[in-house]
């Protein structure tokens, strides 16, 4: 009833757009230790200029859980990313960035909410085949995370000055329900 589906849209995880106001949440998330741990030497973001940028390969999204914003995530279009960040790669991927900023939110779940967000929209495009991620290479923890969800190691693969480990979602894996996966 009314009650309930007001209630519905303030309750769980939701994911939407970064905004310019958010910069300064961003860049207190990306000075935590742990995320600073994840990122490598690539980070920090270019909040500034990347936000305000609306293109069709990339979406920067702001996950809220209950209305808190949590954590950041990024999708993209590798072969379509004009830095050219992951090199040569396939046409119809997708690409995804993701950390939790609040400390107090780890290790609760709500990572794998925001992921299976992600995956939902990255596979709503039927033409759309894999999705890649690249935690570095000694990010153990993030890389059972990944395998969880159903991504598979592919390559060992620098990224700068980053060794990290290139994991891949196939779209048949993603589709299949994680108890009848090989
Ligand atoms: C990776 C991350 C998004 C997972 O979200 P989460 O809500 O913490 O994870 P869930 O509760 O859904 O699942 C728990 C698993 O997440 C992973 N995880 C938990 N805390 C983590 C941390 N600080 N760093 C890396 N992975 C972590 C572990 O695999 C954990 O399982 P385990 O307890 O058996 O080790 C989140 O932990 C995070 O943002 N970590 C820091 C940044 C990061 O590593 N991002 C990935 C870069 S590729």
């Amino acid at each position: 009833m009314i009650k309930g589906a007001a209630l519905s849209e303030k309750t769980g995880m939701h994911l939407r757009p970064a905004a310019v106001s958010d910069i300064p949440l961003l860049r207190r998330w990306e000075a935590a230790p742990h995320v600073k741990a994840a990122m490598g030497a690539d980070g920090p973001f270019d909040w500034e200029r990347e936000i305000p940028e609306r293109v069709d390969w990339r979406q920067m999204l702001i996950a809220e859980r209950d209305g808190r914003p949590i954590g950041f995530l990024q999708i993209i279009d590798p072969a379509r990313d004009p830095t050219g960040y992951w090199g040569a790669v396939a046409p119809n991927q997708r690409a995804i960035d993701i950390w939790i900023g609040e400390p107090d939110c780890l290790g609760r779940g709500f990572g794998t909410e925001m992921m299976r967000l992600a995956l939902a929209r990255c596979f709503a495009d039927p033409a759309v085949t894999a999705v890649l991620i690249d935690p570095l290479a000694d990010n153990v923890r993030a890389q059972r995370f990944y395998a969880r969800l159903g991504f598979r190691p592919i390559e060992r693969q620098s990224f700068g000055a980053d060794a990290c480990l290139v994991m891949r979602l196939d779209r048949e894996v993603w589709a299949t329900p994680p108890a009848a996966r090989a």
